[in-house]
């Protein structure tokens, strides 16, 4: 690592920044500026995309503004709260986003927004309105030791508009912002929230005990069974399928986390080239990509497989979303086990969105082998997921994927993390799985969102 000292880092970081500052101010002078921090009606669009050069300078200045706060929290500044602490506690603000979400406090704001209150509400009010106790409904971001009174509004809605999540306007008063605002009218991402606030934060509870049991070895049980549940060996799908209301909030909550990287997928993929094709979406839930993608590029068919209990709800989401798509049998739904060889012959793609993460290296090369035995030669596999980029590489990797300028980490200090065992893959992992499958991998398609698209054909 060539910045070693803590000066050089600093003003490695600066120069970082400055660039990335700039490009992002020349960008948004020539294209537009985005909404304020403090905009209340924040809508997205679907194809609100940053040009590359914005997205690239974006990156690199969030991962320098990251990495320059690590830099700047020494142990003893108390009031900065120093890097190990900072990390400790975050906790507190995903509890806090996960239960504003869960009382529905974007929608309940943007009513009083929409009733002559642009500057919210009061916690006496919003505790009216929620049921959360009042005090409890601003947290402040430096006495969040009381776990007791976490689930109080004006504590809640402190901690987040300190997170920049809501404005505080008042005292104790709080309206939406650009953040809070993707929330308004928004189940599926409200759905999302809980799958992670609910689900995924209470089996983090098992994480230390699940380190040292060989059972649950990413190769012995991804996916095999769920401990929060205390599921009785089953898989985390069967028990989806027998809680009506968790089977309902995952489908809906896949098209929640499909509205951060939608604009991306549709448009940083040549998808226009494929014309009349068929895309076989391979466990394909209930088409959360196929379906905007069948809205944008009008010659596309897709045939949906799933389990069946999945596929019902498939159809339903289409009949209330895109019936015409039915009715000019553009879509077909089917029953299938993406551990079987699949039914569909010679499609021109077969597509696994969010699939070969769940998996361990076997179960998925029995998944890509199974695709394999239909395909044809002008068949193509698209696995659309995240690739990993660790926080340091050997130079042979540093290749295929853009990388942050040093001094930041190569992969621009961008996070992941793993549910139930799932686990994402960098290059030549993913690489290794498909060649095992006895596919190659013909390009990756680097797309302006932390998913791109690894295109797989035969040999
Ligand atoms: C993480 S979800 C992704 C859904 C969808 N591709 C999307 O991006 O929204 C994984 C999907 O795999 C499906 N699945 C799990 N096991 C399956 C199997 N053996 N055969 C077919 N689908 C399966 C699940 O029902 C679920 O819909």
């Amino acid at each position: 690592m060539p910045s070693t000292t803590p000066l050089d880092t600093l003003l490695g970081l600066r120069e970082v920044l400055n660039l990335a500052v700039e490009t992002v101010a020349e960008e948004w002078q020539a294209h537009g500026f985005p909404a304020s921090l403090q905009d209340p009606l924040f809508e997205t669009k679907e194809d609100a995309l940053p040009s590359p050069r914005l997205y690239e300078a974006t990156k690199r200045a969030i991962g320098a503004a990251d990495m320059l706060q690590a830099l700047l929290r020494y142990f003893y500044l108390e009031v900065l709260k120093p890097s190990l602490f900072h990390r400790l506690d975050q906790y507190f603000e995903s509890r806090a986003l996960h239960a504003a979400s869960m009382a529905r406090i974007p929608d309940i704001l943007h009513q009083a927004l929409l009733e002559g209150k642009p500057d919210g509400l009061t916690a006496q009010e919003l505790s009216e309105k929620t049921g959360y106790e009042k005090n409890k409904c601003g947290m402040s971001a430096l006495h969040i030791l009381d776990l007791h009174s976490l689930y109080d509004a004006a504590r809640i809605m402190r901690l987040l508009a300190t997170n920049h999540i809501f404005n505080q306007t008042g005292p104790e008063r709080f309206s939406n912002n650009r953040t809070s605002a993707a929330l308004i009218n928004n189940p599926p991402l409200a759905n999302y929230i809980d799958l992670y606030g609910a689900e995924s934060y209470a089996s983090s509870q098992h994480l230390l005990a699940a380190f040292k049991d060989e059972s649950l070895a990413l190769e012995s049980a991804a996916f095999a069974r769920d401990r929060i549940y205390n599921a009785q060996g089953k898989t985390y799908w069967e028990y989806n399928d027998e809680n009506s209301e968790r089977h309902d909030k995952f489908a809906t909550a896949m098209a929640g986390s499909a509205q951060t990287n939608l604009p991306a997928l549709l448009n940083d993929y040549p998808w226009f080239k494929l014309e009349k094709a068929t895309i076989v979406d391979v466990g394909g839930g209930i088409g959360t990509l196929s379906l905007p993608l069948l809205q944008k590029y009008r010659d596309l068919s897709v045939v949906i497989q799933d389990r069946e209990s999945v596929i019902a709800q498939a159809t339903e989401h289409w009949k209330a979303n895109f019936p015409t798509a039915i009715e000019e049998e553009r879509v077909v739904f089917q029953v299938a086990d993406f551990f079987q060889p699949n039914e569909v012959h010679g499609a021109e793609v077969y597509m696994l969105r969010y699939i070969i993460d769940d998996w361990n290296d076997d179960a998925c090369v029995t998944i890509l082998s199974a695709i394999k035995a239909s395909m044809s030669e002008k068949s193509k596999v698209l696995i659309v997921e995240a690739l990993l980029i660790p926080a340091w590489l050997p130079s042979s990797e540093t290749s295929t994927l853009t990388m942050a300028p040093d001094p930041l980490l190569p992969n621009y200090g961008l996070r992941f993390i793993s549910l139930r065992n799932g686990t994402e893959r960098t290059v030549s992992e993913m690489t290794r799985v498909v060649e095992r499958a006895g596919l190659v991998v013909e390009k990756i398609w680097e797309c302006r969102s932390a998913v791109h698209i690894t295109q797989c054909a035969l040999p």
